[in-house]
C-alpha cells in the first residue's frame, strides 16, 4: 500500500499531467463596451420583442477546476441590432457566482450593417487569471445556413468555429424559447 505522502505525490502529478484544456479564444472587444453595466442575470424585460434567450455556463481554468469569483460581464443589441448606448439595456454585469457557474436571461441579439452575425459580448475577469475578451455566436443564425462548420468565417471576425455554440430550443409550443451553454475557459495569468 501506498502511503499517504506517496499518495498524495502521485495525486499532484496525475494533476499536472492531466490533459489542459484549452483558453476559450479571444475575440474583439468591438467599440460599444460600456463600464459599470447594472448587475442582474436579467437583461431582458417584461414584453421585450424578439426570441427569449437563456444562456449559461461554467468558468473553468485550464486543469478543468471551476473558478469561484468570477466577473462575468456581457453586452449586446436587442433582437433588431441596436445597442443602447445611452443607458444599459442589454448590458450586464451578472451576480458572482461561487460555484464558476454563469447564467444570464436575454433575447436572440439582432444583426446589424457593422457585423455579419448575431453574437453577445463578453469580459471575464478572475483572480489570478487573464481577462478574457470573448464573444458567443449562435448555430442557428442564418448567416451559416445550417453549416456552421462550413460557413463559420462568413463572418471575418470569427477566427474560432468553437465560439459558435448550439441553440435549443425549449418551453411548450406557446413559450418557447432559445437556450446556449457556452462553457469559458480562463488562463492563468
Ligand atoms: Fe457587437
Amino acid at each position: 500500500m501506498l502511503g499517504r505522502e506517496t499518495s498524495a505525490t502521485l495525486q499532484e502529478r496525475a494533476a499536472e499531467e492531466k490533459e489542459l484544456r484549452k483558453p476559450t479564444p479571444a475575440n474583439e472587444l468591438g467599440p460599444f463596451y460600456k463600464k459599470r453595466a447594472p448587475e442582474t442575470a436579467m437583461l431582458r424585460a417584461a414584453g421585450d420583442p424578439g426570441m427569449p434567450l437563456s444562456v449559461s455556463g461554467q468558468v473553468l481554468d485550464t486543469r478543468g477546476e471551476k473558478l469561484p469569483n468570477v466577473v462575468v460581464e456581457v453586452w449586446q443589441t436587442d433582437h433588431l441590432g441596436h445597442y443602447d448606448l445611452d443607458g444599459y439595456r442589454y448590458r450586464a454585469k451578472l451576480p458572482a457566482d461561487s460555484s464558476g457557474n454563469y447564467k444570464f436571461e436575454s433575447v436572440m441579439p439582432g444583426h446589424y450593417p457593422d457585423r455579419v452575425c448575431q453574437h453577445i459580448h463578453y469580459l471575464v475577469t478572475a483572480p489570478g487569471h487573464k481577462p478574457l475578451v470573448t464573444q458567443l455566436y449562435f448555430a442557428t443564425d442564418p448567416v451559416f445556413e445550417g453549416d456552421p462548420d462550413k460557413n463559420f468565417n462568413r463572418d471575418p471576425l470569427i477566427h474560432s468555429r468553437e465560439l459558435v455554440r448550439p441553440v435549443m430550443l425549449v418551453g411548450d409550443p406557446k413559450d418557447i424559447h432559445a437556450a446556449v451553454n457556452f462553457e469559458l475557459c480562463l488562463e492563468r495569468a
